[in-house]
């Protein structure tokens, strides 16, 4: 008896979910029909499609997620990922629209974990007048002419004493996160390579550990060792500037760096709408916080997964290798690059271009409609979420012809992102494009030239790419390197 009424409770709450279930299925499809949303699925409920586009994105091909959706219901669908149902577009035009539209139609929209751990400050997490500023501030900071005067030296040398101590079996994610923390300091800062350095590294890597977890640090040790960091990174930063005000007061010599451009500042938000004040410390701490990890997560997994394309593809390796010998061969004795040199690798630009269109270590983003948004026959509701994936455009063949194959030779009819392939975003787009791009490319170039003029490698084992919850090697891709000389005849 006991057993017959266990299977009768099993029974009716079967029944009771499977109809919940379809309640909410037709009451959804019925809201949609409603606000005239794009077509596709809500999933499961609470969970919709999160734990399918995470397993998708744990393999070495993620794309079927998006492929089978695109061939259902087109380019532009509705789905649920992580706890909110979202539109998802991979179509170009709908893309730059929503990104052109930052600020009128559309907001940033970053999960809870990242806007805790980045702070209120962080370029990414500002709007309106106060967000303006700071991103003009930070591109007027790493422009052509400041990379011609003086970063390209400081790249150029940290690339090239990083690379020094390189011999036998390597880790390169390892060696690539190095080399570009280093140069941020470097650039922000005017911090060289030092035991200080190294332990805000080892801070910064736990802190980003903690952006794709449960922001909850009573369920996830990880977010609370990431907060922990935090604490850490900033109060480290904090001394930096209360040293440097100081030294500013006594009339020291004034640095070429982002925190001597955040002092001489005329107005932070304090006061609330970016006009009034100078930058306080915890603007600046929060600033250059994020600043860090925008530029050096993101550059390092590029230099990495090209030289892991360029391995996979020998004839793109020996084209590459031509253009390097011959500029290291002509400056004879000169170790440095100059901006001269940098502007005739035009070859490493395609392969720049073509390691950034198959990565996409920045594989879309996140954006919120602010009011209704009428576009394609569709309506986004206010409110509602959007991701415009870069990957999705990226990877579609009606955009680019074989697009699932690393082709750098594609790009020398189409040099450059500003060329008329406008599906071409990997930068992003609009008030909020990336403003480390040309910075990025320059050390992308410097870190390719030096390590193709002075080695030869090999993948030390099978490694894999993976892209949940970020664009990564799994065993950070350990090769073996092997010193190489330069002559006339080159292999
Ligand atoms: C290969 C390297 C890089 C890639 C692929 C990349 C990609 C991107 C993308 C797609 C965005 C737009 C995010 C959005 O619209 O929400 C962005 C924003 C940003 N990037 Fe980069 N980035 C790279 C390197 C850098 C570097 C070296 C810096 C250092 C200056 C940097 C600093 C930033 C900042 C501060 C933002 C936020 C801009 C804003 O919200 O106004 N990035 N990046």
């Amino acid at each position: 008896m006991e057993s017959f009424n266990f299977l009768l409770l099993s029974f009716s709450l079967f029944f009771l979910a499977a109809v919940s279930l379809l309640i909410l299925r037709s009451s959804a499809a019925a809201s949609r029909r409603k606000r005239h949303l794009p077509p596709g699925t809500f999933g499961l409920p609470f969970l919709g499609e999160t734990l399918q586009l995470i397993s998708a994105y744990k393999t070495g091909n993620p794309e079927p997620f998006v492929d089978d959706r695109v061939g259902k219901y087109g380019a532009v669908f509705t789905t649920h990922i992580f706890g909110e149902p979202t539109v998802f577009s991979a179509d170009p035009e709908l893309n730059r629209f929503v990104l052109q539209n930052e600020g009128r139609l559309f907001e940033a929209s970053y999960p809870a974990s990242i806007a805790n751990l980045l702070g209120r400050y962080s370029l990414v997490l500002m709007s309106g007048t106060l967000h303006k500023r700071m991103h003009s501030l930070t591109m007027s900071f790493v422009n052509s002419s400041t990379m011609k005067d003086y970063l390209l030296l400081d790249i150029d040398r940290l690339v090239r004493l990083n690379m020094d101590s390189w011999t036998g079996r390597i880790l390169l994610m390892e060696e690539t996160k190095k080399i570009t923390f280093q140069l941020m300091v470097k650039q922000l800062m005017s911090f060289d390579p030092c035991e200080w350095t190294e332990n805000l590294m080892k801070e910064y890597m736990l802190v980003i550990d903690g952006f794709f977890t449960l922001p909850s640090p009573l369920l996830s040790a990880t977010y609370r060792r990431a907060i922990q960091a935090r604490g850490k990174v900033a109060e480290a930063l904090n001394k930096v500037v209360t040293e440097r005000r100081k030294e500013r007061e006594f009339g020291a010599e004034k640095k070429n760096d982002m925190l001597e451009a955040l002092l001489e500042g005329d107005g932070g938000a304090t006061g609330g709408d970016g006009s009034g004040g100078g930058f306080s410390d915890e603007e600046i701490v929060d600033f250059i916080l994020a600043l860090l990890v925008a530029g050096y997560e993101t550059t390092s997994t590029i230099m990495t997964l090209a030289v892991k394309f360029l391995t996979e593809t020998p004839l793109a390796l020996a084209q590459l290798k031509k253009e390097h010998d011959e500029i290291r061969l002509r400056k004879g004795e000169i170790r440095a690059l100059e901006w001269d040199d940098y502007k005739s690798m035009p070859f490493t630009q395609c392969v720049i271009n073509e390691t950034l269109r198959v990565a996409n270590i920045i594989g879309g983003v996140f954006r919120r409609a602010t009011t209704d948004v009428n576009i394609k026959g569709y309506t986004i509701p206010k409110g509602f979420r959007i991701f415009a994936s870069f990957r999705g455009v990226h990877l579609d063949q009606e955009h680019f012809t074989d697009a699932r194959t690393f082709d750098p030779w594609r790009w020398q009819s189409n040099p450059g992102p500003t060329s008329s392939m406008t599906a071409y975003m990997p930068f992003g787009g609009g008030p909020r494009r990336c403003p480390g791009y040309e910075l990025a490319r320059v050390e992308l170039s410097v870190f390719l030239h030096h390590l193709i003029t002075r080695f030869s490698w090999a993948p030390a084992e099978e490694d894999k790419l993976v892209f949940f919850p970020t664009t990564r090697m799994i065993k950070r891709y350990p090769i073996i390197v092997q010193n190489r000389s330069i002559s006339m005849n080159t292999e």
